[in-house]
């Protein structure tokens, strides 16, 4: 039948996946990329995200299959500034107005009621959008290229911790995207703190740098934190999520001498253990394996998710909290993921 025939097959889920520094070359491939209807990774100060047009649903579907992502979790819309927003959303209320005044650009994203411009695939069908502007200034300059709103969730495959850095990205999603435009490592470490209005009232969907006590000090308004309470509202918070390949524990902030015995058991039986703690407890555990997170919830932010990609070969992490520093809501919220909710 395909006598003297030539042809030939593309395999899209095998693409090259380039890694390309941040150059003005990096800015003008993603542009083209993006409004081709492809999908490609850039960083964010917060993780990594993988972007695609937020008005094209063919793009979109992409970055659900990409990543294995189910299609009932809504996507983050990604803008180069907040003049933008009015495009894309029915009504701004004042006190929205006001955080997006406040907290824009930042570690942020804003649920709003999205307009028809928007692909109902990135909401999940829903009528609310997140809308979100990055503090990282590549960010902003990779989506103003682009030209359209970016549609972004954290560059990993469904259920990993999210990417800190580019290798990262390439780990998880390597043949599956064409480009990761390396901007190194992210500066906040967890991502943004989601966040709606309701009767006057802010609620916190997901925790992150942006913290309770910094609404109301900006906003002089009732903020309530939602994340982990029994009505879900952020749909990803829901799924399994940041999780190492290994078994994780968490242990009391002070709990040194149970910590002990829980790593000189599991070894005893054969496991290899890590310790994750603040660096000042590192001294406790002389003679153990253990890594320093930093010094307080904000430095362990910043370098949970690397820790959690570089110790998951072992089979047991046990993690202390850590909750001095403004960031202890957003980490404990990741940690307590990542260890499927199991304490000692
Ligand atoms: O920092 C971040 O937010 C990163 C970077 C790439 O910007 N993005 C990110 O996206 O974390 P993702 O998809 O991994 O997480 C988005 C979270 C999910 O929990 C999702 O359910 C929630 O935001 N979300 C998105 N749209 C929403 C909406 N309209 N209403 C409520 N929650 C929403
Ligand atoms: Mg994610």
């Amino acid at each position: 039948m395909f006598d003297g025939q030539k042809f030939l097959v593309y395999n899209k889920t095998n693409m090259k996946t380039k890694v390309m520094k941040a150059s003005i070359r990096a800015l003008v491939v993603f542009g083209k990329i993006i409004r081709r209807g492809e999908i490609a990774a850039f960083p964010t100060e917060t993780v990594y995200g993988l972007g695609g047009d937020a008005t094209n649903s063919f793009a979109v579907e992409k970055i659900f299959k990409a990543k294995g992502r189910p299609s009932d979790n809504p996507l983050i819309v990604h803008l180069g500034s907040k003049f933008r927003i009015k495009k894309y959303v029915e009504t701004i209320s004042p006190l929205e107005r006001e955080i997006i005044k406040k907290f824009m650009p930042g570690p942020i994203s804003l649920v709003l009621k999205k307009n028809e411009l928007i692909s109902s695939l990135v909401t999940a069908g829903g009528n609310t959008v997140a809308i979100r502007i990055p503090e990282c200034k590549l960010a902003r300059r990779l989506i103003n290229f682009s030209r359209r709103p970016i549609c972004a969730p954290s560059a990993n495959t469904s259920k990993r911790p999210s990417p800190t850095v580019a290798a990262h990205v390439l780990e998880d999603l390597n043949g599956k995207i064409p480009l990761i435009v390396d901007g190194g490592q992210t500066e906040v470490g967890i991502e943004s703190t989601v966040v709606k209005v309701q009767d006057g009232k802010v609620y916190i969907l997901r925790p992150g740098k942006i913290s309770k006590e910094d609404f109301e000090k900006e906003l002089n308004v009732e903020v309530i934190e939602k994340a982990g309470g029994a009505v879900v509202e952020s749909p990803g918070v829901k799924y399994a999520h940041y999780m190492p390949k290994c078994r994780m524990v968490l242990a009391g902030e002070n709990d040194f001498e149970k910590v002990k015995n829980f790593y000189n058991s599991a070894e005893s039986s054969g496991k290899s253990v890590v310790i994750f703690c603040k660096n000042s407890d590192l001294e406790k555990f002389k003679g153990l394996n253990c890594v320093g997170l930093g010094e307080d919830s904000v430095d362990a932010s910043h370098n949970l998710f690397k820790a959690l990609r570089d110790y998951e070969e072992n089979d047991l992490i046990i993690a202390l909290k850590i909750t001095n520093g403004t960031m202890a809501a957003g980490l404990y919220n990741r940690m307590s993921k990542a260890a499927k909710g199991e304490e000692i």
